[in-house]
């Protein structure tokens, strides 16, 4: 307040007076300060109330010609497209904030798909359809190679052993044209190799692991021949046993005899006799 000047005040006095408001300019030292900062601000407002005046005369005789043609100006098609298009349904919101979830509920509903592969009988499905369906039919009914339906297969191999051997060395392995293989007592007679149409079984034991063997072999007797297992011969993890509960795989991966000795020679022959009982 000490730095107003007093001209000022003076001043500031005379324009309330003029205007026709209270200037108690004598009054309490904390009072003083609102009226006196008003003061600068009413004063520009009479100079402010002109020049507005002036420029809005001035521009009007300027603005009324473009007025006139701004009005009827159509808007453009892009805008009249955005003001008439259909607005996103209502509903589509709670559709776009499900969709995550339904991503999370897909993904985990390939995964239990997944795992299943993991079983042994899976695998072998996957090496059947792979190595074996081409000539054996995608249902095991036969084609370039032999039927394993209507109980054909498990009355050639009652036991699994042979069928393991014969699969790993192939026709031309068991011997030349000929040579059976499998239950001697089969209903017919034994099959013998090349007997079927002159073409021979290839030989799997470049082609696949011991474990995908057994897993294969499984595949077309448990699943494509109907072979009935004894409970006893499935583990927890649907792997199978011998009959007398001796795994058929050990952990190394290798098949193994009954006694856990190695159940083929380094030629891929049994190292037991098949059983047929
Ligand atoms: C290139 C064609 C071909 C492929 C691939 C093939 N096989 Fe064969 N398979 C044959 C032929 C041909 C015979 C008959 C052999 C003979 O008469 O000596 C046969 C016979 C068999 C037999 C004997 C059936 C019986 O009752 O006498 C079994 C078991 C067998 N195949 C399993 C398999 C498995 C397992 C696979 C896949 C891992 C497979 N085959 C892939 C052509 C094939």
């Amino acid at each position: 307040m000490t730095e107003v000047p007093e001209h000022l005040l003076k001043r500031s006095q005379d324009r309330r007076a003029a205007l026709g408001l209270g200037g108690g300019g004598d009054g309490g030292g904390g009072g003083d300060a609102a009226p006196a900062a008003a003061a600068p601000a009413d004063e520009p407002a009479p100079g402010s109330a002109v020049a507005p005046a002036a420029p809005s005369a001035a521009a009007k005789p300027a603005a009324a010609t473009p007025a006139e043609v701004a009005p009827p100006e159509p808007p453009p098609p892009y805008v009249q497209a955005a003001l008439t298009r259909k607005k996103i349904p209502f509903w589509a919101m709670p559709v776009l904030a499900f969709l995550p979830v339904w991503a999370i509920i897909y993904v985990g509903g390939l995964s239990p798909a997944d795992t299943g592969e993991a079983g042994p009988l899976d695998q072998g499905a996957e090496i059947y359809a792979a190595q074996c369906a081409s000539c054996h039919g995608g249902g095991g009914g036969g084609g370039v190679g032999r039927a394993f339906t209507d109980g054909e297969l498990l009355a050639t191999f009652p036991d699994i052993s042979e069928m393991l051997e014969f699969v790993w060395v192939g026709s031309n392995g068991i011997g030349p044209a000929g040579t059976p293989y499998g239950d001697p007592d089969r209903a017919g007679g034994a099959h013998t190799t090349l007997s079927y149409n002159g073409n021979p079984m290839p030989a799997f034991q470049d082609v696949l692991t011991p474990e995908e063997l057994l897993n294969v072999v499984r595949y077309e007797r448990e699943v494509l021949g109907g072979e009935e297992v004894p409970a006893e011969e499935i583990g927890d993890a649907d792997q199978r046993f011998w009959p007398d509960g001796a795994p058929i795989v050990d952990d190394a991966g290798q098949l193994v005899t009954p006694e856990g000795e190695a159940l083929f020679d380094e030629e891929g022959f049994l190292t037991i006799e098949p059983n047929y009982g």
